[in-house]
């Protein structure tokens, strides 16, 4: 098959992370007989530092052309003081906007391998980490209206957070249908004691909970998750929630694994464009230190297989091929132990291509 896909790298260790996920793509290519077409834009601090704008609007044509997107990460220290309209996330909110990508899936799984990486005490991570956070991403409080203004002599600031019901429904349809593939439970998370949203997000899903009644369904309050998360991680299957809570809990979570760099997500629109991307940021600290850990990034171009190309096949192959790097005890900085083998970010890349 022919894909193309659009490549924004992006600012700090977006571009040796990408770089790696892009070696594993070109074995997998090689081998499977596929022929993979880059085109790269420039998107947040390198595209303010060029253009003045984090995206223009030729690259964010090429995003929407494209079969899909894969991304490093934006911005950094450089571009924290540029007017907030033209700040580097600003670009990633317009893209997952423009692009219809309202679902974002954040799967968040324990290696077995990196099981003492945890924060956790064994005996709570004993029964394993294997979840899926289904964030809106396309909705709330980070598409609501904002405003600052001046009332009676100070400056105050709004941020509104929306949801319709036909945004609520379709997420939650993503959440079930994912459960129905995984173990079979979704808890939904909000914050219906407080906010309207939440009250009607609830309804929706309670709808939803009873045409899929052969989904386990639970309720659960957004600050009682963040507190179950590490009390009893193992009792969640698919999390599915607003975008903001989503935005936080997905952090958490990762860190439950031992490591951010490891967690690779995906963001979902109705038709099979979608765009790739590791949770984690653009690390500005380490960038261009070749220390990064790239395996997000990998993990979330086998997303990409899955979902957007249906390659199921090719997917298993660089999620193994991961695996086997950290059988054979090849580790990043992030996960470094006393025992194991430290290798750079480009060595790490190399390491997983080649086992494919
Ligand atoms: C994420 C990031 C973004 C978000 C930032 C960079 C705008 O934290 O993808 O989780 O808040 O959605
Ligand atoms: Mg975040």
């Amino acid at each position: 098959m022919v894909k193309n896909i659009t490549v924004l790298k992006g600012d700090g260790i977006g571009p040796e992370i990408v770089d790696q996920a892009i070696k594993v793509l070109d074995v997998v290519c090689e081998k499977y007989g596929h022929k993979f077409n880059y085109t790269e834009v420039d998107i947040g601090g390198c595209s303010i530092d060029k253009y003045g704008v984090p995206i223009t609007d030729e690259g964010m044509s090429k995003c929407k052309a494209a079969d899909s997107v894969l991304l490093g990460a934006v911005g950094g220290p450089k571009w924290d003081n540029v007017d907030p309209s033209v700040r580097p996330e600003k670009a990633l909110l317009a893209v997952r906007s423009e692009l219809g990508l309202f679902a974002n899936l954040r799967p968040t799984k324990l290696f077995s391998q990196l099981a003492d990486a945890s924060p956790l005490k064994p005996s709570i991570v004993g029964n394993g980490i294997d979840l899926m956070i289904v964030r809106e991403l396309t909705g709330g409080i980070y598409f609501g209206k904002r405003r600052t203004e001046v009332v009676d002599g100070e400056k105050v600031a709004t941020d509104e957070m929306t949801y319709s019901e036909h945004e609520i429904e379709r997420i939650g349809r993503v959440a079930f249908e994912s459960a129905r593939k995984r173990s079979g439970r979704v808890a939904s998370v909000d914050k219906a004691n407080v906010l309207d949203s939440s009250r009607l997000w609830r309804a929706v899903m309670h709808k939803l909970a009873e045409e899929y009644s052969d989904v386990e369904y639970s309720d659960i309050l957004v600050d009682n998750t963040a507190m179950q998360l590490i009390k009893n991680p193992s009792q969640f299957d698919v999390i599915v929630t607003e975008n903001m809570f989503g935005d936080i809990l997905s952090d958490e979570a990762s860190m439950l694994t031992g490591s951010i760099g490891m967690m690779p997500s995906a963001s979902l629109s109705s038709t099979t464009l979608g765009m790739y991307e590791p949770i984690h940021g653009s690390a500005p600290d380490i960038a261009g230190m070749d220390i990064a850990n790239p395996i997000g990034t990998i993990m979330s171009a086998a997303m990409m297989l899955r979902y957007s190309f249906d390659m199921a096949e090719e997917a298993d192959a660089i999620e193994n091929a991961v695996n086997k790097a950290l059988d054979d005890g090849y580790r990043t900085a992030d996960i470094y132990k006393d025992g194991f083998m430290k290798v750079g970010c480009s060595e790490m890349g190399t390491i997983i291509a080649s086992n494919i």
